[in-house]
């Protein structure tokens, strides 16, 4: 009988060893980032956690060391929100290869007034997408000196029934917070599929990948003290709650099998399998408004325009590549299990 070669399980309580690798972590030092610092720093790599407040990082640093023996982790300064950042920040990352990156730091405000950073862009927008998309404009020439490095994007569920407005990328008209995050993170997942087409075009073996946590609360998450305490009573008035949703620890598992899971190409998405909210990570099919080329290759403009950055990679020298397309189909078309 013909071996029928299959792509083993993937199981989140099974990490494979990634030392020697490094990894960066935006918003490494809190939230669903934080257990992606914590889940990566468990395989023997080298972490890096993106943060803009060097206390919460060193308190981060302090609880992962204390539950993984031998973590290797470390702290660079980080303010997405802030043009002059990313650039100084890769400046002190002080690495020699960036086997992947995730860009997890993100910012959701609920109410009015709507909020601008210092060069008047709307916060969350300038945030979430122009403050990663300039952090990979300074990051590609180390990513693209580390074979098959990553770039592991965070969506969200949020941005399903969103779709941008391209004449108001500031949202000075009729601004509504939810809708502006929302569309943050429209913009976060065009942005990934845009680059790994453009990742394909250019021959690099760095890889785009998508994720979206599903729906995260901190009332379902284990505590991490001083980062995080859950005290009982919220445990157990939340408990229905984790019928539907999850803790932040499960959230941050689809950018660690993103980051890890050898079998996962550029270009795919990532998310829970129970609803797209909860549960195992698995590959999903892109939603069909991720699939609109001509809006990613629009905001991509908008963004270099908006920036004066323009995220660009080549193919590392001498290198052949071996990654073929990826089906977009999700799971069942990947085969893995
Ligand atoms: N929770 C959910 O249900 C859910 C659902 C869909 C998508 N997501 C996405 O998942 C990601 C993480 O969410 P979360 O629930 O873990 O949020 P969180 O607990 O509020 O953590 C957000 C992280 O982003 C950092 N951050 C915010 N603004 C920043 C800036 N200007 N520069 C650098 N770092 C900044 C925060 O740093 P500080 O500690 O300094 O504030 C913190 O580390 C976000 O991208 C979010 O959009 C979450």
């Amino acid at each position: 009988m013909p071996s029928v070669h299959r792509t083993p399980r993937w199981d989140v309580h099974r990490l494979p060893r990634a030392r020697g690798k490094s990894f960066l972590v935006t918003g490494g030092n809190a939230g669903i980032g934080y257990f992606v610092a914590e889940q990566l720093a468990g395989t023997g790599a080298t972490v890096v956690l993106g943060s803009r407040d060097r206390a919460k990082a060193e308190a981060a640093i302090g609880s992962i060391g204390s539950r993984v023996p031998g973590a290797r982790v470390k702290y660079v300064p980080l303010d997405l929100a802030d043009p002059a950042s990313p650039a100084a920040s890769v400046d002190a990352l002080g690495l020699e290869r960036l086997d992947a990156v995730v860009l997890n730091a993100g910012v959701a405000l609920d109410h009015p007034p709507r909020r601008e950073t210092r060069d008047g862009h709307e916060l969350m927008f300038a945030t979430n997408h122009l403050g990663h998309f300039a952090l990979i404009h300074h990051l590609a020439p180390l990513l693209t000196a580390t074979p098959g490095s990553r770039i592991v994007t965070t969506g969200s569920f949020a941005a399903k029934s969103e779709r941008l407005d391209l004449d108001d990328l500031r949202s000075t008209q009729d601004y509504r917070p939810k809708r502006a995050y929302a569309r943050s993170k429209l913009a976060q997942m065009l942005f990934a599929l845009e680059l790994d087409r453009r990742l394909r075009a250019a021959g690099s073996t760095t890889l785009s990948v998508l994720v979206h946590p599903g729906g995260a609360l901190d009332s379902l998450t284990p505590s991490r003290p001083p980062v995080h305490l859950r005290t009982t009573g919220e445990r157990l008035s939340r408990l229905p709650l984790g019928l539907v949703v999850q803790g932040k620890d499960a959230a941050a598992r689809p950018a660690v099998r993103a980051v890890l899971d050898p079998s996962v190409r550029g270009g795919q998405m990532l998310g829970p399998r129970a609803f797209g909210l909860r549960g195992t990570p698995r590959i999903e099919p892109l939603w069909t408004h991720l699939t609109d080329t001509t809006t990613a290759a629009r905001l991509w403009a908008a963004s270099r325009d908006l920036t004066g950055n323009d995220p660009t990679f080549t193919a590392p020298a001498g290198f052949v590549g071996t990654e073929g397309p990826a089906t977009g189909h999700g799971e069942a078309g990947a085969s893995i299990g």
